[in-house]
Parts: structure tokens; C-alpha cells; sequence
């Protein structure tokens, strides 16, 4: 691996697994904080909220994942990868330890509308696992240095179960703020859970939050988004205020190879973010 092949834009940059942290009970949810060998090629990696980048697994694959921690996090880039039992890199990358060396490339895609989104109240709802790039835009607008450009914001977040909850310390941190409304779910508890029980379309009807001069931001297991749709819809969120993230089998990543193509469109390169009136667009065009 090498960063010194500008040309070539398969070549991954070679980074170091700096930290991993466990983020679930079953232990096959981890967040691999990731460091540049290289210094310049942390400078070259600005991503922003929503974007993807290819991770290299050597001896294993490349895979996409969605970046989790802020563009403001200008020391390391943090990943949260969920293992598949059958899945070639994804078990790899989780059998690493601290000190490993793998490889980055991107960063790609598009991303959330997070300028568009200065002055508005902003809605996040993830369920799942899929709450990584969401949670890299949470912490991005509530920077000290962001905080003050947007409105309102209301963060609805479910797991199946209280240990399937990712980033937990974070999530406190929220609960404790002020400046920040923040409502934690799960869909069954245990004995030791305090908090709210029900699926995350059902706490987005009680919550109501409004649709005035509001984005919403949903990313979620293809059921969810299905079903958190319907009152997002009710309660008058504009076809292109309603912005997810989609995912589809990639190889390139760049919209070389056609593998994520949806119409004629490429998730890695239109996507992976879209509005709810584009997909709706798109799925017209495929029937
Ligand atoms: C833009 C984008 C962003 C993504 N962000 C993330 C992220 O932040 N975190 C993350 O963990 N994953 C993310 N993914 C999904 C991730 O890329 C896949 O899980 C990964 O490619 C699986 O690789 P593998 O080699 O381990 O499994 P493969 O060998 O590709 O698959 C083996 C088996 O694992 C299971 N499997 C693999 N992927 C999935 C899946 N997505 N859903 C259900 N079953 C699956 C299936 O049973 C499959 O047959 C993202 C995908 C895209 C396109
Ligand atoms: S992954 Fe190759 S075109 Fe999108």
C-alpha cells in the first residue's frame, strides 16, 4: 500500500487502527479509529456528513463503510463496522488488534445537505446500526463552532435492545444537553432499562416534531425507513427535506463499474445520499 500514486485512484492510503471500542453486547458492532501512516494523507481526506470510503483489508477485500466521526475530528477517522459471520472482511477487519496496519481510500459520495440545513430545525432519526453517518453529523452541528447555525434539533435514535444501542456515552451527552432534544428507544427492554420502549416510527408520531422550516435526516434497516416514511410524510416534511443515505453492493466506488447502479444512477457517485422525491424519481424510472 502506498500513498505516493496520485494516478492511481485504487490505491488505498496506508493507515494504523489506533483504538477499537466494542459497541454492543454481541460484540460483532465495533468502532475502528483509524490514523494516517501518513500526515499528508490525512490533509488530503476531508470528507464530509454522509460520506463513504473504501476500507482495505489486506489478504481479505474492500469494503464500504460510512464515516463516523466528524469532519472536525481532524486527528483520526472512526468507522463502525458490524461483523457478518460470513462475511470475508468484515470478520478480518474485526479479528485486527490496536497497532494493525490496513488501507483507506476515498473519501466518496456525496453527503447531507449540512449547509442547506444552516438556519433550519433539523430532524435526525436512525435506527440500528445505520446511525453512523448520523451520528458524525450530530457531532458536527453541535460543535461549539456549528452549534449556533441551525435551529431546533430533535435526534430519535432506536436498537432492538438496549445493548444494541451504539455510541452510549455520546447518547448521554446528548440526553444532558439542553440544546439538543433527544429521545433513546429500544423495541424490547431488559430489566435493567429505564427508557422508553416502542419502534422508532411509533416515538416519531408521539414526538411530532414539526415540519416548518425543517430537514429531516433518516437512515435505518430498509423496514424502518418504510415505516417512518408514513408520518414523516403525515406531518408534512417536503419531498426534498427528507434526506437518507442508501446502501448497495459496491466494487469501485468511484461509478466505474456499474456494480451499485440503481437506473441511471450510481449510489457511490450521485449517492449515497439522496432526498425522498430523487428516489422516488428513480423508482418511478425502474418500473
Ligand atoms: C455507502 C455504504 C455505507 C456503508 N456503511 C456501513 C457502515 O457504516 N457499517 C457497516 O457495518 N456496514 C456498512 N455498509 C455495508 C458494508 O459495506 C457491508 O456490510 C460489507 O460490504 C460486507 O462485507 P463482507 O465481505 O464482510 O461480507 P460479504 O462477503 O460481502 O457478504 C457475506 C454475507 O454477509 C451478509 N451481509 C453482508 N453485508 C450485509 C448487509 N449490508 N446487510 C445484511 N447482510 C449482509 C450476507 O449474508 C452476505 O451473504 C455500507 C455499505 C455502503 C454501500
Ligand atoms: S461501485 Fe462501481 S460504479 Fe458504483
Amino acid at each position: 500500500m502506498s500513498s505516493d500514486h496520485p494516478g492511481n485512484p485504487y490505491l488505498p492510503m496506508p493507515v494504523v487502527i489506533d483504538s477499537i471500542f466494542i459497541e454492543n453486547e454481541a460484540k460483532d458492532l465495533k468502532t475502528f479509529r483509524f490514523v494516517f501512516c501518513d500526515k499528508k494523507d490525512r490533509k488530503k481526506f476531508k470528507h464530509e456528513c454522509g460520506q463513504f470510503a473504501m476500507i482495505s483489508v489486506p489478504g481479505a477485500g474492500e469494503i464500504p463503510i460510512g464515516i463516523a466521526s466528524s469532519p472536525l475530528d481532524t486527528e483520526y477517522i472512526e468507522f463502525t463496522v458490524k461483523r457478518y459471520p460470513e462475511g470475508v472482511v468484515t470478520t478480518t477487519l474485526h479479528s485486527l488488534e490496536e497497532g494493525a496496519r490496513i488501507g483507506v481510500r476515498g473519501p466518496y459520495g456525496n453527503s447531507f445537505p449540512i449547509r442547506d440545513m444552516e438556519g433550519k430545525n433539523v430532524v435526525i432519526v436512525g435506527g440500528g446500526f445505520a446511525m453512523t453517518t448520523l451520528r458524525a453529523t450530530i457531532k458536527y452541528i453541535l460543535d461549539e463552532r456549528n452549534r449556533s447555525r441551525y435551529e431546533k434539533i430533535t435526534v430519535i435514535y432506536g436498537a432492538r435492545s438496549p445493548g444494541e444501542l451504539l455510541y452510549k456515552s455520546e447518547l448521554e451527552e446528548w440526553e444532558q444537553r439542553s440544546d439538543i432534544d433527544t429521545y433513546i428507544t429500544v423495541d424490547r427492554g431488559d430489566e435493567s432499562w429505564k427508557g422508553r420502549e416502542g419502534f422508532v416510527p411509533i416515538v416519531l408520531r408521539e414526538v411530532a416534531p414539526g415540519s416548518e422550516n425543517a430537514y429531516v435526516l433518516v437512515c435505518g434497516p430498509p423496514i424502518m425507513l418504510k415505516f417512518t416514511m408514513i408520518p414523516l410524510l403525515e406531518l408534512g416534511f417536503g419531498h426534498n427535506r427528507i434526506i437518507t443515505s442508501l446502501e448497495r453492493r459496491m466494487s469501485c466506488g468511484i461509478g466505474k463499474c456499474g456494480r451499485c447502479s440503481i437506473g441511471s444512477k450510481y449510489v457511490c457517485k450521485d449517492g449515497p445520499v439522496f432526498s425522498y422525491k430523487r428516489i422516488s424519481e428513480l423508482s418511478e424510472k425502474m418500473v
